[in-house]
């Protein structure tokens, strides 16, 4: 079966006052129909960017300058924004950070729903509509549909909110959600119920998701594959338990090090020491050779390709290579270690 998704060397530019920002350099992966895809790295090295570009909601100041996106062996890379929007709800749905910027205060959470279900439904009588519009609150789990749907968002809690957007993005059954840290802005409790959501949704209906998050740590209980990336790139990719047990990139081992559930019983919770390096003027080789213990003299030279480790697993970085001396992953590297 061919991939539903396919994205090939991406690269995305912005142009800033001060410069280029290469946001996103030559990333490529694929989505399998009903498949969860987490995308997980540190603020900034371009996930949200990544997301936007394909949908195609980046601002105007930023630009594709390599690669290609293909949805179903179409290639989708010049599509404007007339194209898109039939595309957009149906073939792919977003569900963002802050479930408040993506609600209108103004309007009851029916009518918002309401709204999306009419979108791909033009000809539902108000009955079918309202109907719908209870089905869809009952999939995200609000409870008393009936009541709640003449409610405005005020009234609903930050988990009700975003799972009232859950319930928007899903109204045109979308074959792909993009889901950008959706639980970031929720207390702990929250972000665990809304994320066995996700996954029970996800299963229900069998939507293929992007699930992009910075925290490693909630990745296990949903992804069915994991991309790291670091500066603009992915890293290291591969199932989400080759990742977990058997990570490859330094940079993979920092991230599962600094997860507090690994660090129990030891003092301090590890976290990868040093910054990102800015994209407007990315480091020659490595880009993460001056936070990497390991680093080789290569690292500052030349760029790692993708060694392959298996047919599902990847990493970008010159330990793998032959040639490269023997390094022991650091304890809480890879969850055997
Ligand atoms: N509109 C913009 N203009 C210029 N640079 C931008 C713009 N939006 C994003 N960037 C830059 O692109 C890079 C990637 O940003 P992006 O928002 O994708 O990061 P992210 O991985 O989603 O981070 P976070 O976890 O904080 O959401 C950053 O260096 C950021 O500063
Ligand atoms: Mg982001």
């Amino acid at each position: 079966m061919g991939a539903l998704l396919e994205v090939k060397n991406l690269s995305v530019r912005f142009d800033a006052r001060a410069g280029e920002v290469q946001a996103v350099r030559g990333v490529s992966f694929s989505l399998a129909a009903g498949e969860v895809l987490a995308v997980v790295g540190e603020s900034g090295c371009g996930k949200s960017v990544l997301c936007k570009a394909i949908m195609k909601l980046l601002p105007p100041t930023a630009r594709i300058t390599s690669g290609s996106i293909l949805v179903n062996g179409a290639d989708i890379t010049a599509y404007r924004e007339r194209d898109m929007r039939r595309l957009r709800g149906k073939l792919f749905s977003m569900v963002f950070q802050d479930p408040m910027t993506s609600l209108n205060p103004t309007m009851t959470i029916g009518a918002q729903i309401g709204e999306a279900v009419r979108l791909h439904h033009p000809r539902l009588s108000r009955g079918e509509l309202r109907s719908r519009v209870e089905e869809l609150m009952t999939l995200v789990g609000i409870d008393r549909p009936r009541e709640r749907m003449d409610l405005y968002p005020c009234h609903f809690s930050g988990g009700m909110r975003q799972r009232a957007v859950m319930a928007i993005a899903l109204a045109g059954e979308p074959s792909i959600l993009f889901a950008d840290e959706p639980t970031t802005a929720l207390d702990v409790t929250i972000q665990s119920q809304i994320l066995d959501l996700l996954r029970e949704v996800q299963q229900k209906l069998g939507t293929a998701t992007v699930f992009v998050t910075h925290d490693l740590g909630v990745v296990a209980r949903v992804a069915d594959r994991v991309a790291v990336m670091y500066a603009g790139k992915i890293v290291e990719t591969g199932t989400a338990e080759e990742i977990f047990y058997d990570p490859r990139h330094p940079y993979t081992w920092g991230l599962l090090q600094s997860l507090p559930a690994l660090s129990r019983g030891r003092d301090t919770l590890r976290a990868i020491p040093g910054m990102p390096p800015s994209l407007e003027n990315p480091p020659r080789g490595d880009a993460f050779a001056c936070r990497n213990p390991y680093a080789l003299a290569i690292d500052y030279e030349e760029e790692p390709p993708m060694f392959r480790l298996s047919d599902t697993h990847y990493a970008a970085t010159w330990l793998l290579d032959p040639r490269a001396p023997e390094v022991i992953p650091p304890i809480g590297g890879g969850l055997h270690g």
